[in-house]
């Protein structure tokens, strides 16, 4: 079947919902494309903290009530090394604070938003394509759900489809450049029916490795520890979890770890990666599919947020007015802001995680750099400024 629309979306993640859910807002229509079923998604944990930027859009937009009831306001972190806990605090430091919301429950809102305005998601497509992006007339081909192929022909393409997904490959190899870091160590993340550790996040810098003790509400943790790059997950009983997590947070004023039912657990890669140009012909990347950063400055989807805002901007120019001023440089846009978070993300891990390869020197070099952050009123005015969000493009 053939069908047509202005903006074709690969991917229903946070960058292809909120695009979506932004072009409606602007008059203008797309059609969401994607692989997974719509419980899946809805269902995926993953990021857990809103710069003030990512909130003030979802509230602006019409996404804010649920947010706003459920959601964790929060002023500050903690961060423990040499076992103790030193306070960031954002409102005083930087004015601003974070939300704690579950990724997964922007995704619930968004998408019933989209549903609710008669939006066009495509869940459960199968064998999806894009074809035609240096021609005029670009187009997306898949199976729906039912098996039947479809074909959407589009004025447009945003390849939403994250750091797996068909787009970004669809870059010729002379054009894209990509610039990479892999870390040697990964993050072992469970979600738990346990009250928080802590009324604010811990990330823990110890001689066994990095821990961070985050939420998702009053009852439910969140928790991470580092662990090696080639773990399986099998090896992680709940119960060696728990010991290592105690013996992390240990030393003076021990955070009150209360166990509880795993409700999930994963291992994440830690990965820096960006891939320029974010625009070919008429395929733009946004989010994952463009760009990486490991979650130590809880990061990944504030900048698939931010990158979407800078895209419906820039589709709202053209179709109102015609201009492509915003299209040519959303890239660049973009960029500037990618790396910037980049950077941020690259040193917050540096600091905190145990290197593999590390010497007693780079040992004491953390743990100085962390006093510093803890002690100086710029350093700290740096990290708070950083993690509530640079300004939006
Ligand atoms: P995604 O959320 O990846 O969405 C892409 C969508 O495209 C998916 O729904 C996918 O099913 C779909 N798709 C893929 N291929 C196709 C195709 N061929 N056709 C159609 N659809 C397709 N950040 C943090 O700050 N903290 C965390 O704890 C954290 N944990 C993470 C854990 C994992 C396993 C991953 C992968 C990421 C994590 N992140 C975390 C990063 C953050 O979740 C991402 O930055 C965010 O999801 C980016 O949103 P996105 O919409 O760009 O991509
Ligand atoms: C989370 O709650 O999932 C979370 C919080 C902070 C991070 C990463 C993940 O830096």
């Amino acid at each position: 079947m053939k069908s047509s629309t202005q903006v074709g979306i690969v991917g229903a993640g946070p960058a292809g919902l909120l695009l979506s859910h932004l072009l409606h807002r602007a008059g203008i229509d797309s059609v969401i494309v994607e692989v997974r079923e719509r419980a899946y998604v809805e269902q995926r944990i993953r990021a857990g903290v809103l710069e003030q930027g990512t909130v003030d859009i979802l509230e602006e937009t019409g996404l804010g009530e649920r947010m706003h009831r459920q959601g964790l306001l929060h002023h500050g972190i903690f961060l423990r090394f040499g076992g103790r806990s030193r306070r960031i605090d954002f409102n005083e430091l930087a004015g601003k604070s974070v939300m704690v919301y579950g990724q997964h429950e922007v995704v619930k809102d968004l998408i019933a938003a989209r549903l609710a305005a008669g939006g066009d998601i495509r869940f459960g497509a199968s064998e999806v394509e894009v074809e035609g992006v240096t021609t005029a007339r670009p187009s997306i081909r898949f199976r729906d759900a039912d098996g039947v192929a479809q074909e959407i022909a589009c004025d447009y393409i945003a390849g939403c489809d994250g750091f797996h997904g068909i787009c970004r490959p669809l870059i010729p190899s002379d054009v894209l450049r990509i610039y990479e870091r892999v870390y040697p160590f990964s993050w072992l993340g469970i979600l738990a029916e346990s009250p928080p550790v802590s009324e604010e996040l811990i990330y823990t810098n110890h001689e066994r490795g990095f821990a961070l003790v985050s939420m998702r509400s009053p009852t439910i943790s969140r928790l991470y520890l580092q662990c090696s790059a080639g773990d399986d997950v099998a090896e992680w009983s709940d119960e060696r979890f728990w010991n290592e997590l105690r013996a992390r947070l240990g030393g003076e004023d021990v955070p009150d770890v209360v166990e509880g039912p795993v409700l999930q657990k994963g291992i994440t890669p830690m990965r820096s990666f960006v891939a320029e140009p974010m625009r070919w012909g008429s395929l733009f990347l946004a989010g994952d599919a463009a760009h990486i950063v490991p979650p130590t400055g809880a990061k990944g989807m504030n900048l698939a947020v931010s990158d979407v805002r800078v895209l419906a901007a820039a589709f709202a120019e053209h179709y109102a007015n015609g201009s492509d001023a915003g299209l040519d440089a959303y890239s660049e846009t973009c960029l500037r802001r990618v790396w910037k978070t980049q950077r941020f993300s690259w040193w917050m891990t540096s600091m905190l995680h145990r290197f593999p390869e590390r010497s007693e020197f780079d040992a004491r070099l953390q743990l100085g750099e962390l006093d510093y952050v803890t002690s100086s009123h710029a350093a700290a005015q740096t990290l708070a400024e950083n993690y509530v969000g640079l300004p939006m493009n």
